[in-house]
C-alpha cells in the first residue's frame, strides 16, 4: 500500500498511480474461480487499490464477460490452445493467476499442454508472481495434469504459489445436487469414487478463493513454492446431509456405503478409489492433509465460509 502523502498532484497521489499500474492477469475469469477472485480483488481495500485487474475469455462478447467490463476490467481474448494469443494476454502482467478447465476437453495431455503454455506466457512477460490451480497428484487424470504442470512451474525462473482447492461447495448445487427418489425421499450419491459415509471430504465455498489467495499477495517471498490447501474444513458426506436437515429440515440419505457399488457423481480414475493417507486422512489430498489445511489457515487474514453457511445461502435447495 503507498504510504507517501507529500507527492500529490490534482490530488492523485503519484504513489498510489504507480501502484496502480500492477496488472493482475487472470484467467478463466469468466468461470467460478476466475470470477470470484476478481470480485474479490475489485472489493478488497488493499488490493484495488493496488491491481488493475485484466480477465481473459474467448468471447469477449459474452454477457459475462461485458459484465466484468461495467466493472472496470479489462477484458481480452486468448485460447488457452494458442500461445501466442496468451502471450498477448499477459503481456506486461505484474501477477498471473492461472487456470485449466479439465472438462474443456477431458484429456489430461491437452490440460497439461494449456497448464504449461500458461506458465510460459507468465515467464514470458517476466510476471513478478504467478499463481497456479493446482491439485495433488492422486491418479485421477483431471488431479494429476494440474500437478504434471505444478511440476513444470517448479523448474521455470518465477515466483510462483500454488492454490489446490477442495471439492466445490457449489458442485452441490449443480451436478451433485441430492436428488429425489420416487419415494419422495432425498439422496446424496457418492462425490466420488470410493467416498463413504465417513470419508473426509475438503469442501470449499470457491467464492473464498481470494481470502486463500490473500497471504501470497500480501508477501509473494515468504509464499514461494507453497502450497495452500484449498477447503474451510473436511466433512463427512453423512455430516453434509446433517446440515441440510438442520438447515432446510429435509432428511438426505447419503448412498455411500453399497459394499463399494453406489453410483457417483465423479470422475473414474486409475484406481477405483481417490489418493491414499489413512483413515485419517482425507483422500482427495492424501497423508497430511489436516496439518496442511491448518497451517492454511493460520496465514489467512479472512476466515473461508463453512458448509453450514452455504447451506443456509443457497437455499431453497428442496422444491
Ligand atoms: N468443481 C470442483 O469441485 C473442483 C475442485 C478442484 C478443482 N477443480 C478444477 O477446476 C477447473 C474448473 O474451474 P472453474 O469451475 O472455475 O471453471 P468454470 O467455471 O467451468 O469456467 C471455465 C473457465 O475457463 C475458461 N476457459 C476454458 N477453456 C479455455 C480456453 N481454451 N482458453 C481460454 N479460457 C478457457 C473459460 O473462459 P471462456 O469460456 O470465457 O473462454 C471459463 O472462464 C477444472 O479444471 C476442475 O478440474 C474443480
Amino acid at each position: 500500500m503507498p504510504t507517501c502523502r507529500e507527492d500529490v498532484k490534482g490530488g492523485i497521489c503519484i504513489c498510489l498511480k504507480i501502484e496502480m499500474s500492477k496488472i493482475f492477469t487472470v484467467f478463466g475469469a469468466t468461470g467460478q474461480q476466475g470470477g470470484a477472485l476478481i470480485k474479490y480483488l475489485l472489493n478488497h481495500p488493499r488490493f484495488l487499490k493496488i491491481y488493475r485487474v485484466r480477465g481473459v475469455t474467448r468471447d469477449v462478447g459474452k454477457s459475462s464477460a461485458r459484465a466484468l467490463v461495467d466493472l472496470g476490467v479489462e477484458m481480452v481474448e486468448a485460447d488457452m490452445n494458442d500461445p501466442i494469443s496468451l502471450e498477448k494476454a499477459t503481456r506486461d502482467s505484474h501477477t498471473v493467476f492461472a487456470m485449466t478447465n479439465y472438462w474443456d476437453t477431458a484429456s489430461r495431455a491437452a490440460e497439461t499442454a494449456q497448464g504449461k503454455a500458461l506458465a510460459d506466457a507468465a515467464v514470458a512477460a517476466s510476471a513478478t508472481l504467478l499463481i497456479w490451480s493446482s491439485l495433488p497428484r492422486i491418479g485421477l487424470p483431471n488431479f494429476d495434469s494440474k500437478a504434471d504442470v505444478e511440476d513444470y512451474i517448479r523448474t521455470l525462473p518465477i515466483t510462483s504459489a500454488f492454490f489446490m482447492p477442495g471439492w466445490f461447495m457449489q458442485n452441490q448445487l449443480t451436478f451433485a445436487r441430492p436428488q429425489q427418489q420416487e419415494d419422495g425421499k432425498y439422496v446424496l450419491k457418492r462425490l466420488f469414487p470410493g467416498c463413504e459415509s465417513t470419508t473426509l471430504v475438503p469442501l470449499v465455498d470457491i467464492e473464498d478463493i481470494g481470502r486463500f489467495l490473500q497471504p501470497v499477495l500480501d508477501e509473494p517471498e515468504r509464499y514461494t513454492g507453497m502450497r495452500l490447501t484449498g477447503c474451510r474444513a473436511f466433512v463427512t458426506p453423512v455430516e453434509m446431509c446433517r446440515a441440510w436437515e438442520r438447515v432446510a429440515g429435509v432428511e438426505v440419505i447419503f448412498e455411500g456405503d453399497n459394499n463399494g457399488d453406489g453410483e457417483d457423481v465423479g470422475v473414474k480414475g486409475e484406481k477405483d478409489t481417490w489418493g491414499g493417507g489413512g483413515k485419517e486422512d482425507s483422500p482427495y489430498y492424501g497423508p497430511g492433509s489436516k496439518e496442511a489445511l491448518e497451517w492454511t489457515l493460520a496465514q489467512m487474514e479472512e476466515e473461508p465460509g463453512s458448509w453450514e453457511g452455504f447451506v443456509e445461502r443457497c437455499g431453497p435447495w428442496f422444491e
